[in-house]
């Protein structure tokens, strides 16, 4: 199973997947990984790894479209199975998705529908839930919106920070991430086909 993933920020849990499929415990090959900026650590992560990079600058295009476009014919060029964003901060269109067959993976930490949006371990924390934790999804063209497919709950502690209580949802979304891809590219090999 050929993947592409799509970073905008430190790539974390894009280094869990990297070191996976490096060590053989997850049958993925991570065709590229690309960025929506320049100068993401998620990008710099996987140079280090020797993998193949790109950036389609969100900013370098008049329009929305024309970036989405831009994006759609890179991400393409890489014939990819299923594209990953993983802490990608960018809404994608809909012709984006439908390019890949809807087969676009996201990853959010908090338990949705709950707390969409780029804080959604801040936005559990102001509203005051005991439980938050993080979800894997086929995304569609909305704001962390599509099939669940796995989530796993989380609980706030007293003396959670923002920081501690996203460090601890990583931990739990890393493992969610890998044990999706896991299963999905078992049920893409021809045994699993077969
Ligand atoms: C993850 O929690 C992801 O769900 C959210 O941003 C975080 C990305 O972290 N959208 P990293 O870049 O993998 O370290």
């Amino acid at each position: 199973m050929r993947i592409v993933v799509l970073v905008s920020g430190t790539g974390s849990n894009l280094q869990a997947v990297i070191d996976a499929a490096t060590s053989g415990e997850l049958d993925v090959e991570i065709a590229a990984v690309g960025a929506d900026r320049e100068g993401t650590y998620g990008v710099e992560r996987a140079s280090e790894a020797g993998l193949e990079t790109f950036v389609i600058n969100f900013n370098s295009f008049p329009t929305r479209e024309e970036w989405d476009a831009a994006l759609t014919a890179r991400v393409a060029s890489y014939a990819p199975d299923v594209v990953v964003s993983s802490g990608f901060m960018r809404i994608v269109s809909a012709d984006f998705i439908n390019a890949f067959n809807g087969k676009y993976l996201n990853t959010h930490p908090a338990l949705l529908p709950s707390f969409p949006g780029a804080h959604g371990v801040r936005d559990a924390m102001a509203y005051g839930v005991k439980v938050t934790g993080c979800t894997v999804h086929w995304a569609d063209a909305g704001m962390d919106t599509g099939p669940i497919v796995a989530q796993e709950a989380v609980v706030i502690e007293d003396a959670d920070t923002e920081e501690t209580l996203h460090e601890k949802i990583k931990v739990v979304e890393r493992r969610l991430l890998i044990a999706t891809l896991a299963s999905l590219a078992a049920a893409s090999s021809p045994a699993g086909r077969g």
